[in-house]
C-alpha cells in the first residue's frame, strides 16, 4: 500500500472516496448527504459505515461513510480505529484506489489516518495458496508529507514485528533471529552458545539446552555522534516455549510460537532505526533459544547461576522467560547504558490481569514508566502500571540458592517483574509485561487475530522523542 498525499483527495479517480460522519452532522459529501444521511437516516455512530454508488456523478465509483461518532468524544485514537474500519470494508469491496476526505477534525491526524491504513492492510497470508484478502495499492490523503513518511516507516516496523511473531517456530528460530539481526547494517554481534558460556550466562544457557536449535545471544548497537542519551531494549526471545519438562497443556502451548514477541519488537524498531537517524544510542538486545523437554533438558530443582554471580533454584521450568532476561539485564547493565527497557510476553498472571487491552509496565524508576505510560497513549497503546514491592520477592524466596524462578500463584506478574530486579543495576529500568496483547486469539479493534506488534509503535516515538 503506497499513502498519496494530494491537495484533493476528492478529485481522484479512485475505487471509493470514504468521508466522515460526525453522529448527528452532516459529511463533506453531496451524495452522501442526501442518500445516506437525509433519505436512510444514517447517524454517524462510531465505526458503522455506509457504502453507496455514485453511478458516473462523481470521479470516485464509491463513497463510503464513516461514522466518527460524537465530536466530543473524538479523539486520534478513534481516528485511527476509524480508518482501519474504512480500510478494511474497502478491501472486502476489492477496492484498488481509495481517497480520504476527513472533514471537522481539529487536530492533525496524518499519522494515526497512516497508521490505522498499515495496521488495518496488514495480513499474514505467506502461507495461503490461495491469497484471498487483497491489499489496497494507493490511498490518497491531504496530509502532512513528513508525518505521513514518519508513519509509513513506523507501520513497516510493525509489520515487520508481525511477521516475525506471527512466523512458525520451526522457521524463526533462534538463529533465524540472529540472521535477520544482521541485516539491518548495525554495529551487531551474536554470540553463540561457548561464548555465553564464557560470559557466564547460566541462566539463559539453562533454559535453552533441552533444544537442538542453538541458543543466540543477539546485540545490535545503532550510534550517532554525541549521543543524547543511551538506552538499551530488550525483546524476550523464546522462539517456542513448550515450557520444558514442566510442559505446558496443549491449549496453553498452541500459541506459544509467539513468546518471541519482545524479540520481533526490538528487531522491528532496530529494522528502521537507522532511517530516522535519532539522537540517541540503541542497543538492542536478544536472548534467543527454545524451552523445551528432552534428555538435556533444565530440570526442576536445579540450580542456575546468572551472569551476575547469583544462584536461581529452578521451581518451574515454565517460568523461562525471566531467566533468559536475567542474563540479557545483567548484560545490559553492563554496556554503562541510561536506560533499559524490556519487552516479554512474560506472565499469563499479567494477562488474568489486564486481558488483551493493556500491557503491564512496571520499574525502579517513575519518571520513565511515566513517560512511557504516556508515550503509549498517545499513540494508540495501554500501559498500566503494576507494583513492583519487594514484598513480592517472599514467595520466590529459596533455602538452598539466592532465589527461586517462581512461587506463589498470586500476583505472577509482579512476582516476575521482582524476579527481574534482582539482576538490574545502577540504571533507570522499566519492564513491559505484554503476554496479553501480543498476540490475538481473535480480531480486535484495527487488528486481526495474531500478531499485533505491541510495543513498537511506542518505543520508537519514545526513542525519537529523546
Ligand atoms: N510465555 C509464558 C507466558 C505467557 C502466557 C505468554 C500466556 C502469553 C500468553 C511464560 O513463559 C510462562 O509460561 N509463564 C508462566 C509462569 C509460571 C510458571 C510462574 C505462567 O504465566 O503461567
Ligand atoms: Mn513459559
Ligand atoms: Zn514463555
Amino acid at each position: 500500500m503506497e499513502i498519496k498525499v494530494v491537495e484533493n483527495a476528492a478529485s481522484i479517480e479512485a475505487d471509493i472516496l470514504v468521508v466522515n460522519q460526525f453522529e448527528g452532522e452532516k459529511t463533506s459529501n453531496d451524495l452522501a448527504n442526501k442518500y445516506a444521511v437525509d433519505e436512510d437516516n444514517f447517524k454517524g455512530k462510531f465505526g458503522e459505515t455506509y457504502l453507496l454508488p455514485t453511478y458516473g456523478e462523481a470521479p470516485y465509483r464509491k463513497v463510503l461513510v464513516i461514522g466518527f461518532g460524537k465530536k466530543d468524544e473524538f479523539c486520534s485514537n478513534k481516528l485511527r480505529e476509524a480508518t482501519a474500519k474504512a480500510i478494511k470494508k474497502c478491501s472486502q469491496m476489492e477496492a484498488k484506489k481509495v481517497a480520504f476526505v476527513y472533514d471537522g477534525v481539529d487536530f492533525d491526524y496524518s499519522e494515526q489516518l497512516v497508521m490505522g491504513a498499515f495496521i488495518a492492510d496488514y495480513k499474514f497470508d505467506k502461507y495461503k495458496s490461495e491469497k484471498k484478502d487483497k491489499h489496497i495499492q494507493e490511498v490518497y490523503v491531504k496530509a502532512n508529507p513528513e508525518i505521513v513518511k514518519k508513519a509509513e516507516k513506523i507501520s513497516a516496523a510493525m509489520s515487520f514485528a508481525r511477521n516475525l511473531a506471527n512466523e512458525p517456530a520451526q522457521f524463526a528460530t533462534p538463529s533465524e533471529l540472529a540472521n535477520i539481526a544482521q541485516d539491518f547494517g548495525l554495529d551487531t554481534t551474536i554470540y553463540d552458545k561457548e561464548e555465553c558460556e564464557k560470559m557466564g550466562m547460566g541462566a539463559f544457557l539453562a533454559v535453552g539446552q533441552g533444544s537442538i536449535n542453538e541458543p543466540k545471544f543477539i546485540h545490535m548497537k545503532y550510534t550517532c555522534d554525541n549521543p543524547k542519551k543511551r538506552i538499551a531494549i530488550i525483546g524476550k526471545g523464546i522462539c517456542f516455549d513448550s515450557g520444558g519438562l514442566d510442559i505446558k497443556p496443549a491449549s496453553s502451548m498452541i500459541t506459544m510460537k509467539d513468546d518471541m514477541s519482545g524479540a520481533a519488537c526490538v528487531l522491528g524498531v532496530m529494522s528502521i532505526i537507522k532511517e530516522f537517524n535519532p539522537q540517541v544510542e540503541v542497543h538492542g538486545i536478544i536472548a534467543a533459544c527454545e524451552n523445551m523437554p528432552s534428555g538435556k533438558a533444565y530440570k526442576p530443582g536445579d540450580i542456575v547461576t546468572a551472569k551476575n554471580g547469583k544462584t536461581i533454584e529452578i521451581d518451574n521450568t515454565d517460568a523461562e522467560g525471566r531467566l533468559t532476561l536475567a542474563d540479557a539485564l545483567c548484560y545490559a547493565c553492563e554496556l554503562g547504558v541510561d536506560e533499559v527497557i524490556d519487552l516479554a510476553t512474560l506472565t499469563g498472571a499479567c494477562m488474568v490481569a489486564l486481558g488483551t487491552h493493556a500491557s503491564g509496565i512496571m520499574g525502579n524508576d517513575e519518571g520513565l514508566i511515566n513517560t512511557l505510560i504516556e508515550t503509549a497513549k498517545r499513540n494508540g497503546e495501554n500501559f498500566w502500571e503494576l507494583p513492583l514491592w519487594d514484598e513480592y520477592f517472599d514467595g520466590l524466596k529459596s533455602d538452598i540458592a539466592d532465589m527461586k524462578n517462581s512461587g506463589s500463584r498470586w500476583g505472577g506478574a509482579s512476582a516476575a517483574g521482582v524476579f527481574l530486579k534482582k539482576f538490574v543495576k545502577d540504571v533507570k529500568w522499566a519492564h513491559i509485561d505484554i503476554a496479553g496483547t501480543a498476540f490475538l486469539d481473535k480480531p480486535q479493534k484495527e487488528f486481526i487475530s495474531g500478531a499485533t506488534g505491541a510495543g513498537v509503535r511506542t518505543i520508537l516515538n519514545y526513542i525519537l522523542e529523546q
